[in-house]
């Protein structure tokens, strides 16, 4: 049994938890250490009927107003190595752990499989449930098991990757499961020989390095682009990407690029081709315009940031009026990355 009584804030101000830095209220907080604390935890509000909300590092929500329950938040953190041989290194992670950390420590180590996903902001649970991605790696590639406590409950239960019905951005805990299970721990796979992914743009010079670069070179590398191109959480509020990239009939496609011959696209499959929301949004003039106090960042238009005092409205409103403006000059519906609370 634990000594310390659960420690639970009251009238707790949310601003330190999203890193648009919006502020919104939760009736209660509470950070927990263990599985047990959490098991504890669930069992009480479970009788209470409380409405609960789990958050992470904050880094892809807007709360659109108070939360009138408790939210919870996981400060589990350790990184354990569980096996190892020439090949491969299996990492469990607790779910409390920030992500870059957890990333910084692997390119120490020099395991490859998370250089690519550096600086993004997070956490460790959060990146099993949003499939994290960046610079063509999402983070199911490296991901083997994901270590849960069901919510009605309070019983573990292990995922193994195959059961997390991974897509872009996507998972089984953000649809079906949404809300139903807490993510403790994740179990990674890791390359002990250099494996590379340096298809993206401005990793590609990595490739004239002499030999194969290191994890941290990857990393170092990772970093700088980011630094390059999206607002720094701590000078800028932001929530990364605002908008998924949308995948499109290939016949919208056609039509776009009959129009716009430089159309930038991925080629999903046969009928199916993504195009990067940055450039339809940049098409229809939105770069560093402002609403309230909300703008669409100037580097990249993917981006919306709280420039100056901006509320929620001005947030939502803003993502409104660039969603209608796409729709209506290229007939694509934008669908936020963001989860709004
Ligand atoms: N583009 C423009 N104008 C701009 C910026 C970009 O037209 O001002 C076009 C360019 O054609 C560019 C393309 O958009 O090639 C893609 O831009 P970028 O490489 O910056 O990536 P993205 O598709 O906008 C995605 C992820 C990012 C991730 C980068 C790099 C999503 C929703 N976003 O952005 O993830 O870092 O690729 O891999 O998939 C996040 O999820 O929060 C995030 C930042």
């Amino acid at each position: 049994m634990r000594d310390m009584p659960i420690a639970i804030s009251h009238n707790y101000s949310l601003r330190e938890h999203n890193t648009f830095g919006l502020e919104a209220k939760a009736r209660q907080f509470i950070d927990y250490n263990s599985v047990e604390e959490l098991v504890e935890i669930l069992s009480i509000l479970r009788d209470s009927g409380e409405p609960i909300l789990h958050i992470g590092g904050g880094s892809n929500l807007l709360f659109t107003r108070d939360f009138e329950g408790t939210i919870l938040h996981s400060c589990i953190k350790f990184i354990e190595e569980v096996s190892h041989d020439d090949q491969e290194v299996v990492v469990r992670v607790g779910s409390g752990v920030k992500w870059d950390e957890f990333c910084a420590e692997m390119a120490r180590r020099n395991y490859y499989g998370s250089e690519n996903l550096s600086y993004i902001p997070g956490e460790v649970g959060a990146s099993a449930i949003q499939n994290i991605g960046a610079y063509g790696v999402e983070v199911e590639s490296i991901i083997q098991q994901v270590e849960t406590i069901e919510v009605l409950s309070g019983e573990p239960r292990v995922f193994d990757k195959s059961e997390c019905e991974y897509g872009y951005r996507d998972s089984i805990f953000k649809n079906r499961l949404q809300g139903k299970y807490i993510v403790t721990a994740v179990v990674y796979r890791l390359s002990t020989v250099p494996v590379v992914h340096l298809d993206y743009g401005p990793l590609q010079q990595l490739r004239s390095h002499e030999g194969v670069p290191t994890a941290q070179e990857v990393r170092d590398a990772v970093i700088a682009i980011r630094q390059s191109k999206l607002p720094e959480p701590d000078e800028l509020g932001s929530a990364g990407s605002f908008f998924k990239n949308p995948v499109v009939p290939v016949e919208v496609f056609r039509q776009i690029a009959a129009s716009y011959t430089d159309v930038p696209h991925y080629v999903i499959s046969e009928d199916e081709i993504k195009i990067p929301a940055a450039w339809l949004i940049d098409q229809c003039g939105w770069k560093g315009k402002r609403h309230g106090g909300a703008a669409v960042y100037e580097k990249q238009p993917l981006i919306l940031v709280n420039k100056d005092h901006a509320t929620p409205a001005d947030i939502m409103e803003l993502a409104t009026l660039i969603e209608q403006s796409v729709l209506e000059k290229f007939n694509i519906q934008l669908s936020p990355e963001v989860n709004y609370i």
